[in-house]
């Protein structure tokens, strides 16, 4: 059975709220769903098969305190990630300007420059139209799944 590893990045709850809703409908298409909370760049390096991120932005266009090692490795390690094939979903708040969704876009941006391959459209989640992170989020990812034809059960 292949693996989807979720790695996230939040504040307050709401991305990670966001892994465990989304997780069942990877496990109906077929994959093994592990979540990690304290993502290491060993997460990418051994990711084989999918890899979805979910994450937040706090401070100022910042990423969230859990996803800050695990940045920097990667800025520091600068490791090869061709073989990485990933969604991200970002949760912002327009309120925020020119800084919404600051972490997920600077992420999709660091992994794109490590050869990593996003499939699909980022989704960008503003709090400010979206009360449940999770209401965008599942129709999303039932898109993806459809969209990028990655069911295998
Ligand atoms: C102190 C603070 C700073 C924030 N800064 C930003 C920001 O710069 N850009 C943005 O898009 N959203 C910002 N947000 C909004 C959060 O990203 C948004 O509420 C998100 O849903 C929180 O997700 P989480 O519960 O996973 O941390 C900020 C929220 C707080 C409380």
């Amino acid at each position: 059975m292949p693996t989807l590893t979720i790695l996230v990045g939040t504040m307050y709850g709401g991305a990670l709220d966001v892994a465990e809703q989304v997780k069942p409908l990877f496990e109906q298409a077929g994959y093994s769903v592990a979540i990690s909370e304290q993502p290491t760049i060993d997460d990418l390096t051994n990711s084989q098969d999918l890899t979805l991120f979910c994450v937040s932005t706090t401070g100022s266009g910042d990423y969230p305190g859990n996803f800050v090692a695990f940045v920097r490795g990667l800025q520091e390690k600068s490791p090869s990630l061709t073989s990485l094939r990933y969604g991200l979903i970002a949760l912002g708040d327009s309120s925020y300007g020119d800084t919404f969704c600051g972490a997920g876009r600077a992420l999709d941006a660091l992994l794109a420059d490590h050869g990593a391959t996003r499939l699909g459209e980022r989704l960008e989640v503003d709090a400010m139209e979206t009360f449940m992170a999770d209401d965008a989020a599942i129709p999303w990812v039932e898109e993806w799944i459809e969209s990028q034809q990655l069911k295998v059960a």
